[in-house]
């Protein structure tokens, strides 16, 4: 098949990439490299022992769009591209607004202009609302507490409506718990910019010695060790999710919400424990206050991914925390700047 991507330069779009291309398929990717380095598709290709179309333009810029739509005939549209830093959204809401809706609203008018109506696109278990009862499955209320949350949930509103206008439309709307982890080759993985927000590249940078120590934010939850609890998802098992749910998209139409996630819960200290053990390196840590808007635990229900897509993890915290490790090790500077 041949498969648009946008944003596949980035973190998951990367390992999505190389397995659709080592499952045989063709790509063309179109990232403004708002959030990524060339060299991310520069190692997809040697990975995968083959060439593709690279687009440097910004997926809200609808004649550059027209363009790659005029090459390339595709059957299905992965849209990854967006802007992800729940705190940065906080505090420039617009461009959050703008880059997130626009790109999929310009996104859907070409791919409709060209009779292309089979889109992948990236959620997030952030629209489930904070409280909701654990395992979340898709049937949870929503409700977001951030601008970029908001993004999302909206965008999948505009594709509920898109597909309820015209019933041709087949829509997936992926929603990632927690993507952790690297390609097992090292060469391609999580390239945060500054200071990383999210656990792993931190632990991971914390073991470089990259900083003093890991701020453990809150141990006074109510999770069996009083540390937050997340479901964290390998990012290769997330690649082979969007790979099982373009063979949906081609044998269904209508719009389908779908967790992506392993269902079960691990603490921080499960976490900072596994990666020690498994790397055999040390991450100091003390105890910090909570961070504002974080809750207890967030894990998934996989069924629907099961029952649907034919699709579950079966990558282990351990294949997480090593191939992490691998990465950051490899390239203590990402893809360097
Ligand atoms: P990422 O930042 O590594 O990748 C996103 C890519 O999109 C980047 O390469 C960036 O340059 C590109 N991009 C952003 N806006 C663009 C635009 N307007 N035009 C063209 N390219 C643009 O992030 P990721 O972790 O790979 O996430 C991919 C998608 O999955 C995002 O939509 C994100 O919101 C969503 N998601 C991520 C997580 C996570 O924890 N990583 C969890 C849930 C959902
Ligand atoms: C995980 C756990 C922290 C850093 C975020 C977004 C979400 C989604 C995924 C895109 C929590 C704790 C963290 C640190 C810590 N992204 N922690 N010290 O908050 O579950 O989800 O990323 O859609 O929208 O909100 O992930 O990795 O930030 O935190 O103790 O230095 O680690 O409190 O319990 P989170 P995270």
């Amino acid at each position: 098949m041949n498969i648009l991507v946008t944003g596949g330069a980035g973190y998951i779009g990367s390992h999505t990439c190389l397995e659709l291309l080592r499952r045989g398929h063709d790509i063309t990717v179109v990232d403004s490299l708002v959030n990524a380095q060339r060299e991310a598709v520069k190692r997809v290709q040697q990975l995968a022992g083959r060439e593709f179309p690279f687009y440097q333009a910004d997926v809200r810029d609808e004649e550059a769009l027209e363009t790659v739509f005029a090459v390339g005939r595709f059957d299905c549209v992965i849209h990854f591209a967006g802007l992800k830093a729940v705190g940065e959204s906080v505090g420039i809401p617009l461009r959050y607004y703008d880059n997130n809706l626009n790109s999929t609203i310009t996104l859907c008018r070409v791919m409709q202009r060209h009779g292309v109506k089979r889109l992948i696109f990236s959620s997030s278990a952030t629209v489930y609302k904070p409280g909701v009862p654990m395992p979340a499955d898709e049937s949870s209320e929503l409700g977001c507490t951030n601008p970029y949350g908001w993004t999302k949930f909206m965008c999948e509103q505009i594709l509920r409506d898109l597909v309820v206008a015209d019933p041709d439309w087949s829509v997936v709307l992926l929603r990632y718990f927690n993507p952790i982890g690297a390609d097992p080759s090292g060469r391609i993985g999580e390239d945060p910019t500054g200071i990383p927000n999210n656990l792993l590249p931190f632990v991971a940078q914390t073991a470089l010695g990259r900083h003093k120590e890991l701020h453990v934010f809150g141990n006074d939850y109510q999770t069996h060790d009083g540390t937050g609890v997340r479901d964290y998802i390998h990012v290769s098992d997330l690649a082979d999710g969007h790979v099982a749910a373009i063979d949906y998209a081609m044998n269904h139409t209508g719009c389908e919400a779908i967790n992506l996630g392993t269902g079960i819960g691990y603490s921080v200290l499960d976490i900072v424990h596994a990666f020690e053990r498994v790397n055999g390196v040390k991450v100091p840590y003390v105890i910090s206050p909570r961070r504002p808007g974080d809750v207890d635990a967030v894990f998934a229900s996989p069924d629907k991914a099961r029952r649907l897509l034919g699709w579950e993890a079966r990558r282990s915290l351990d294949d997480m925390c090593r191939d992490s490790w691998h990465w950051q090790s490899m390239n203590p500077q990402g893809y360097g700047r």
